[in-house]
């Protein structure tokens, strides 16, 4: 097994929730993208980190973006996180079914929460850029369990 392998299997043991991070373009079109990679920075303000791998083809939308959507997402929503893991570059138009919006924020419906905001840093760090997003809204919907990342695989928590 080569080294580089074996770094991604370590990673594979570290379980992790599930979110779809999510933006508008001018077309009013939905680019999502399933992402582990997120993280609660800061408390006060409220600051949320997503990191995107340079090849994502969302990343361009992204860092256009003033309106960015991350939404949690809960154990029956496997199909929702595989959708948005595949690539959608010309099928980006199916996406906007799975999301509810308000006048001012979007978000996937009946996920575990979300968090809506702007972007205020970005870093380029080794193969993906890191974006800073203040949160402006946010909710948590709490009769719901946590989609689960391990091993490599969609899975319910276990406790
Ligand atoms: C559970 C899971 C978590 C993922 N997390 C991230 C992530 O945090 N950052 C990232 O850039 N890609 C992540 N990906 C990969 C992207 O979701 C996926 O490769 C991408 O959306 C494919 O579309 P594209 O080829 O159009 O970019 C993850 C995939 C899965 C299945």
């Amino acid at each position: 097994m080569k080294n580089e392998e074996l770094y991604r299997e370590s990673w594979s043991l570290f379980p992790t929730g599930v979110s779809v991070v999510a933006v508008l373009d001018n077309n009013k079109n939905i680019h999502g993208m399933t992402a582990n990679s997120i993280s609660s920075i800061s408390l006060n303000p409220n600051i949320v980190m997503v990191s995107i791998g340079m090849e994502r083809s969302i990343k361009d939308h992204f860092s256009k973006s003033n309106s960015i959507s991350i939404s949690v997402l809960a154990s029956d929503q496997t199909g929702i996180s595989n959708h948005f893991a595949i690539s959608n570059r010309t099928n980006f138009l199916e996406n906007n079914k799975f999301f509810q919006f308000s006048n001012e924020y979007f978000f996937i419906k009946k996920c575990l929460s979300f968090y809506f905001g702007k972007i205020i840093k970005k870093h380029n760090i080794g193969d993906h850029e890191i974006y800073f997003i203040q949160v402006k809204y946010f909710n948590l919907f709490k009769k719901k369990e946590p989609l689960v990342w391990y091993k490599g695989k969609l899975s319910k928590p276990i406790c």
